[in-house]
């Protein structure tokens, strides 16, 4: 669908298509566990977060050099300016990256260089969210926050991704205070498999002004009345929801009743080379899965720019 929007909730890694990662594989030296890209996609077959987790980190060994990077930016910012975005708030992961001896200035600057010509080559303009990783030490954050200082003008915002369970938001505290004391913005995923405790930890203990899938507060009745009070915009991936087996089908995704409930909702493709679909794609699934009428359609689009940081004059604009 190509109803113009913006886009909250992508993982830059998650944009790597089996084509790509052949070719950088070949051009870097790096021998993937599989034969050919149709080998690679029967692998993208999950159980749950960790499952493909594993794969996610596995394939990001082929991206070691600037280009890579801005070559990965480039192809997903192809896609996504086809499927009507305009703008787009993109996470990248520097700890899985710097794990495997790429420093975080060449993740930044590679992604820097395609998000930089956005505007004029794609029509889109962009911003940088800088994700930990919960799975690792609340240490590791903080170190990863003081490499970040030199590439913080590239930078707009914190999140928080990877495996959730077991590892709550209160955990990274302390690089949220540091993060505000930077003037940077603040998300968080919570309640994607965590519980609902996850989504309230996020906004009390973290400060943070979106909750990155949120799909479990449905669960918890006050949680919801607050999130509609406070207009806390929820990024959803529905089909990211079905591949993780968060929801059985798509026709079982409650986006109809979390709108129905006047929660702010968004719809976002989250890792859309593993999981069947861009920005558009997932806004198609859920008008025919859910039988969505163009203005819910048009309501979520309009979500989208008033959840995104951006100000009134650049929201104009993206629209
Ligand atoms: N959830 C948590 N961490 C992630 C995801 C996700 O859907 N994608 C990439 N990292
Ligand atoms: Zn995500």
């Amino acid at each position: 669908m190509h109803l113009p929007k913006a886009e909250l909730h992508l993982h830059i890694e998650g944009t790597l298509e089996p084509e790509l990662a052949f070719a950088l594989a070949e051009r870097n030296g790096v021998t993937l566990p599989y034969a050919t890209t149709d080998e690679l996609r029967r692998a993208y077959q999950f159980d749950d977060l960790q499952s493909f987790l594993d794969l996610y980190y596995a394939l990001m060994a082929v991206l070691r050099t600037e280009e890579d990077f801005t070559e990965l930016a480039d192809a997903y910012l192809t896609r996504a300016a086809a499927q009507g975005v305009r703008h787009a708030e993109i996470f990248f992961d520097p700890q899985a990256h710097t794990a495997r001896g790429v420093p975080i200035g060449t993740v930044v600057e590679g992604l820097g260089r395609a998000l930089e010509r956005s505007e004029e080559t794609h029509g889109i303009s962009t911003q940088l969210i800088l994700c930990f990783l919960r799975d690792l030490s609340a240490e590791a954050a903080l170190g990863t926050l003081d490499a970040a200082r030199p590439y913080l003008h590239r930078i707009s915002a914190i999140g928080l991704d990877s495996a959730e369970v077991g590892h709550p938001p209160a955990k990274f505290r302390e690089v949220y205070e540091a993060a505000t004391a930077l003037g940077l913005r603040k998300v968080a995923h919570a309640g994607e498999e965590g519980p609902p405790e996850y989504i309230r930890e996020a906004l009390d203990i973290l400060g943070v002004e979106r909750i990155d899938h949120g799909l479990r507060c449905m669960e918890d009745p006050e949680l919801v009345a607050r999130l509609v009070a406070d207009r806390v915009p929820l990024t959803l991936c529905p089909l990211s929801n079905v591949r993780l087996r968060t929801v059985d089908t798509l026709t079982d995704h409650p986006l109809p009743e979390m709108m129905a409930a006047g929660l702010l909702c968004t719809v976002n493709s989250d890792d859309p080379a593993y999981f069947g679909g861009y920005a558009g794609d997932n806004f198609d699934a859920v008008r025919d899965a859910l039988a969505l009428d163009p203005e819910q359609l048009r309501t979520l689009a309009r979500n989208s720019f008033e959840a995104a940081f951006l100000d009134h004059d650049e929201e104009r604009r993206a629209r």
